[in-house]
């Protein structure tokens, strides 16, 4: 039987809502679960996670590491390279480097392109793929990015998924951490895990790559704040969405009001449009915010501190999905 492996999105409309917290902590959170897990960060235009977490790069053989002081020397000495010269890319490797590698949804990357970061202190995983913040390949990142509206570094995506699954037995849950806004980049991989989570409606070609591997269990989460600017443009890109079955469930992170007061303003922003086919409240989960998690990038670690307890119904719910 193909193996199960679920795959956890955060999007967002707006920027900083919290789709990094909620990706690491569910990886945490996972691991502790006994599913071998990695994050992939998507977010190549922001900061990295190896910016904001002490991460350690791969070394040069397999299951070692390079301390948290080399990580850094290796990443300032590839700051200064030009990009993607002849030399190959040395390392630290990025996500970035596997999407520039891949060459669409067929072609494999091999174990020894792939190598997992780790979390200083978390010697079980989860694992890491850190997207690069080197103004360099941030620019490659715009290009490739916005030159095809992202379809092409999707698909890329696509083929490291298959690489993941092919190459790492142990791992059952990959956590995109995607950029904020749905469109381009992001919108195309949540085009690819809606074809992944309904492989029978559409052409499956271009997916059999990828279907052959696994049975995919894409769990895609739409993360907002209680701002209602942020809140009122993601229940509207919501609706439209999930009317293609997205499947996207909406997350208000931080929310500090009584959740009555919540829906009842949505309910009456929204009465003549969304509720009239559907009960937003019915499907969104309220993740309350947790002082715990205020400092937790750049400051703290992941080591430290927890998931939020409003997400954790969620998560068991997905680790049962793919546990049956
Ligand atoms: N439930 C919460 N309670 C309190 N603080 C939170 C909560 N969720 C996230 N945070 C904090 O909010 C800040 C922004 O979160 P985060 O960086 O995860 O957002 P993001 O959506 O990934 O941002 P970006 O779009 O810039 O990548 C961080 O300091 C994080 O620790
Ligand atoms: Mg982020």
């Amino acid at each position: 039987m193909k193996r199960k492996v679920l795959v956890f999105a955060f999007c967002s409309v707006k920027g900083g809502v919290g789709k990094s917290a909620l990706a690491v902590l569910s990886a945490k959170a996972l691991t502790q679960r006994g599913i071998g897990t990695v994050v992939l960060d998507c977010d190549l235009l922001g900061t990295s996670l190896a910016d904001a977490l002490p991460l350690l790069a791969p070394g040069m053989q397999p299951n070692t590491w390079y301390t948290h002081e080399e990580t850094v020397l290796l990443r300032d000495r590839r700051a200064v390279q030009s990009t993607y010269d002849d030399l190959g890319e040395p390392p630290p490797l990025f996500l970035n480097d596997l999407l520039s590698k891949a060459n669409g949804l067929g072609t494999p990357l091999s174990r020894a392109d792939v190598g997992f970061w780790k979390h200083q202190g978390l010697d079980e995983g989860p694992w890491f793929l850190p997207s690069s913040s080197i103004h360099g390949h941030v620019n490659v990142a715009l290009q490739a990015i916005y030159a095809d509206g992202g379809e092409t570094w999707a698909n890329h995506l696509g083929a490291v998924l298959r690489t993941i699954v092919v190459e790492y037995p142990d791992i059952r849950a990959i956590v995109l951490d995607l950029p904020p806004g749905i469109y381009a980049f992001s919108q195309e991989v949540l085009g690819l895990l809606v074809r992944l989570k309904h492989p029978q409606e559409g052409p499956q070609e271009a997916l059999s790559d990828l279907l052959e591997v696994a049975t995919w269990v894409p769990k895609p989460f739409l993360v907002t704040s209680q701002n209602r600017g942020d809140l009122w443009a993601s229940l509207e890109a919501w609706s439209q969405l999930n009317y293609y079955d997205f499947g996207l469930v909406p997350v208000i992170n931080r929310v500090t009001e009584a959740p009555r007061r919540l829906v009842g303003s949505v309910r009456h922003r929204f009465a003549n449009t969304i509720y009239k086919h559907d009960a937003p409240e019915k499907k969104w989960v309220v993740v309350s915010e947790d002082a715990q998690l205020i400092p937790l990038f750049g400051e703290k670690g992941i080591d430290q501190v927890m998931l939020p307890p409003d997400f954790l119904p969620v998560l068991d719910r997905a680790v049962k999905e793919i546990s049956s």
